[in-house]
């Protein structure tokens, strides 16, 4: 099991460490534009393997696709990250130029990948990547759901006041502040609907902080998040090595699943070894029915940007 990370900042760096640490994969190649930077990573993270107990081997290379040839699995996280005050979507006129090139380079040496989008504005940055590969659909896949189902998750154990390991709950739709659809409806303590046991008004606000969860801590930090981002990727890219069948909500092509057609975004997937093998429709309250709807057109729109 090969996978290649490209970008080696503090997602990519995250993601290569969370992979390494859960100990599945044969190799992981980081690579860089940056001279040196992704070897450094590599090496750094090499020197926890007999720290951290891991036999996966790291390397870096400085853009030479050569060396993720015969990739099983690439993820992209390349590009600039948001500051403090932007959209994710103000991000696409550099990124969009970037993601082009990566999954170009990527697909050309690894034909049989299946491709994990990590950059933003995530939803526009996979279907972009659609477009250019040609890749098979279920072989693409965006990585914004399973971050945004963890704060989800987080904001709710915080407002049950409960372990995180007693609460389930999933956010659909489009990875950017407005299009996010945390679904109240299907959140749960231990089986049992979350409605159950706090007010509405507490439920609202979770939502609201769910749906802010990224521009919180880009606020806090600067720039945007890494820890979080990089475990949901290692969490996609081990469902698929080990072909577990999870169930996770990602970014995927649709074609009227959900009612929507030609764009990515985020719906309940099952994940395995061929990568999406399944899209699962579930039943949705009018009012989430409404907002995926919204949050379509806001991809839509941002797709629109594209010069395809
Ligand atoms: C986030 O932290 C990386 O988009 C990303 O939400």
């Amino acid at each position: 099991m090969k996978v290649t990370v490209v970008g080696a900042g503090a997602v990519g760096a995250s993601c290569a460490e969370y992979i390494a640490i859960k100990n599945f994969a044969s190799e992981v190649v980081l690579l860089d534009i940056k001279e040196g930077y992704a070897e450094g990573k590599a090496m750094d993270l090499m020197q926890c393997a007999s720290l951290n107990g891991f036999d996966t081997k790291i390397t870096g290379t400085t853009n030479d696709y050569a060396k993720t040839a015969g990739s099983n699995i690439c993820v992209i996280t390349s590009g600039i990250p948001r500051k403090p005050g932007m959209t994710r979507e103000e991000l696409i006129g550099i990124n969009a130029g970037i993601v082009k090139t990566v999954s170009e380079n990527l697909v050309k040496h690894s034909p049989e990948t299946v491709l994990i989008v990590v950059s933003n504005p995530m939803d526009t940055m996979t279907y972009l990547a659609h477009r250019v590969t040609g890749l098979a659909k279920h072989k693409i896949i965006g990585m914004g759901g399973a971050l945004d189902s963890a704060r989800f998750k987080y904001r709710l154990a915080e407002a049950l006041e409960a372990p995180i390991s007693d609460v389930d709950g999933m956010v659909i739709g489009g990875h950017s502040d407005v299009g996010m659809v945390p679904l109240i409806s299907h959140a749960t303590r231990n089986s049992i609907k979350v409605s159950e046991f706090i007010s509405q008004e507490r439920l609202e606000q979770v939502k609201e902080d769910t749906k802010v969860g990224g521009a919180t801590l880009t606020k806090l930090l600067g720039t945007s998040a890494w820890y979080a981002p990089g475990a949901a990727v290692s969490g996609l890219v081990q469902a698929i090595a080990c072909d577990q069948k999870k169930i996770f909500p990602c970014s995927t092509l649709l074609d009227g699943e959900y009612g929507l057609k030609d764009l990515c975004i985020g719906v309940p997937v099952v994940l395995g070894a061929k990568g999406i093998e399944r899209i699962v429709e579930i039943e949705l309250s009018t009012a989430e029915k409404e907002h995926l709807q919204r949050s379509a057109e806001g991809v839509q729109k941002t797709n629109g940007l594209l010069n395809l």
